[in-house]
């Protein structure tokens, strides 16, 4: 019997419960769903993780506070952000949080196994330690004038004794692993970042340890009870704890991708391969990396009062709005520089006056000249189409999330020309082309529904919209198997409705 074909794995970081989601968040789940619901129009089946990351020192300081005790706070925070999620239109199949007792199972096992396989060992510290960033530092970690840097926060005086794992064995397999395996990182430079690193730096062994009197949030060492895991190797293992919590890791690991922030590089292409393999588990086949989003060329925080509220943005614009600023703005890897001027610029241009003017017009014209019945099928775009189509498939399959809107905006442009060109309007005024005119909103419907379907991994709504109008069936239609002549003649459309009113009058 052939192997049982994996199910594609895509996961998100989990965010820090210690505050409001905002638009970094709301970007790496929207593009990571996008991937995901691509695999579905694919024919794949897919399965997409996304959660919380509830323990640490950051959130036990966030629940101080707010003067609660870091259950009751977590919990309630936790209702916030799953609302998100779904505000976002994301289509998770499973939300985890790092409280959840089938979570901490899993952690345990692992902390377990790598205890007995030797990797760990105990050992007294004296040295810096910053609670902003939950980590310890060294003389490397100051700036030339013999300080740690802002981002460090308040840097303590610690003696203690904690466990650390022993990294120095699998720094050279990591390397030889990331130089076989050039897509295991992307983009490009971040794989280079990564090698850099590995190759001009020895690895120092990584402390997973905290002890209770410092810190009592987080889950208990299951072969040291006066300790609590340090919250990365416990929210890494979320990756891996919730297929197996779910009985499902045959079919889902190794995870497909990882998507992830810049920020959080290391943590995801060093300590987490090597905790994986110290396990004796497989490694993710990649960690695609998206850069960050600043508010008007500054960096985005409260006190500046600039943080870009994606709530907000979608109850003024709509989800699918938000969700096509953020997916075009900025391919997957650069930063991104969020204005409302531009979101509101590409809004008008390419969703109201691009896509939306050219469905409603595209329909109004079948409704009013032919009473909404498609005319006998004409194939004049359909070469054009189906270029479009293939073109964009190969964007999906590399995960070039904004070069594929360029192409069904570029297909969209065809369109737009395409009535300018065969001007149907006038043609309607004179009896003897009412073929031709037959012929022209043919090819304007049957575009539509195309455009309705490349649509539905980006604009799920929008394309669910067009379908309707269209009177078509709204299933999940296969990306690839959809070619040009489905609607067929005779079929009634729906009234057209705007999908993206101008908002400037
Ligand atoms: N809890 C850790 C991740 C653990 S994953 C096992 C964490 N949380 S976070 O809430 O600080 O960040 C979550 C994700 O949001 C990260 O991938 C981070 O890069 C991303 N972003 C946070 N701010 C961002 C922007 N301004 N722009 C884009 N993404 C940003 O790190």
């Amino acid at each position: 019997m052939p192997p049982l074909s994996k199910q594609f794995y895509i996961t998100t970081a989990i965010d820090y419960v210690n505050g409001q989601p905002h638009l970094g968040h709301a970007y790496e789940k929207v593009i990571a769903d996008v991937i995901s619901r691509a695999r579905h129009c694919l024919g794949e089946e897919a399965f997409f993780l996304t959660g919380l990351d509830e323990h640490g020192q950051k959130v036990q300081q966030a629940a101080e506070a707010a003067g609660k005790d870091a259950q009751t706070y977590t919990d309630e925070l936790a209702g916030d952000w799953q609302s998100f999620v779904k505000k976002l239109g994301i289509s998770n199949n499973d939300f985890v949080r790092t409280t959840d007792a089938r979570h901490q199972e899993v952690v345990c096992e692992i902390l377990q196994q790598l205890y007995d396989a030797d990797e760990f060992y105990q050992d007294e510290y004296v040295g810096f330690y910053s609670a902003k960033q939950e980590s310890f530092l060294t003389d490397k970690d100051r700036d030339a004038d013999g300080n740690f840097a802002p981002l460090y926060g308040e840097v303590q005086e610690l003696r203690e004794k904690n466990y650390y794992f022993k990294l120095g064995r699998h720094q050279q397999w990591l390397i030889d692993h990331i130089e076989a395996n050039p897509e295991f990182v992307a983009p490009d430079y971040r794989r280079n970042e990564v090698l850099g690193f590995l190759k001009n730096n020895t690895l120092e062994d990584l402390c997973i340890s905290r002890p209770k009197e410092r810190l009592t949030w987080g889950i208990p060492l299951p072969f040291d009870s006066d300790y609590v895991t340090y919250v990365w190797f416990d929210a890494l293992t979320n990756y891996l704890s919730i297929p197996r919590a779910r009985g499902e890791e045959a079919d889902l690991w190794p995870a497909d991708i990882h998507v992830i922030g810049k920020d959080i590089l290391k943590f995801h292409a060093v300590y987490w391969p090597i905790m994986l393999k110290a396990a004796g588990l497989a490694l993710p086949k990649q960690v695609l990396v998206h850069g960050w989003w600043q508010k008007d060329n500054q960096k985005m925080s409260k006190s500046i009062g600039n943080v870009v509220d994606p709530v907000a943005v979608i109850d003024d614009w709509g989800l699918d709005a938000f969700r096509y600023y953020v997916v075009r703005e900025l391919a997957i890897g650069p930063d991104g520089n969020w204005t409302d001027e531009s979101f509101a610029n590409r809004y008008h241009a390419e969703l109201a006056n691009g896509l939306g003017n050219l469905v409603n017009r595209s329909l109004s014209m079948l409704t009013r000249y032919r009473e909404g019945i498609v005319p006998p099928q004409h194939d004049e775009l359909a070469a054009e189409a189906i270029a479009a189509r293939d073109k964009l498939l190969g964007e999906l399959k590399s995960n070039e999330l904004q070069a594929g809107l360029m192409t069904i905006w570029s297909f969209i442009a065809r369109m737009n020309q395409y009535v300018d060109e065969t001007a149907p309007f006038k043609l309607a005024k004179d009896p003897e082309q009412t073929e031709r005119l037959g012929e022209v909103l043919y090819n304007l419907a049957e575009g539509c529904r195309l455009l309705a379907i490349w649509l539905q991994p980006y604009l799920p709504t929008t394309s669910h919209r067009i379908m309707e109008q269209l009177n078509h069936s709204t299933d999940l239609a296969n990306l690839a198997e959809e070619g040009w002549g489905g609607l067929s003649a005779g079929h009634n459309i729906n009234m057209p409705e705007a999908l993206f009113p101008r908002r400037d009058k």
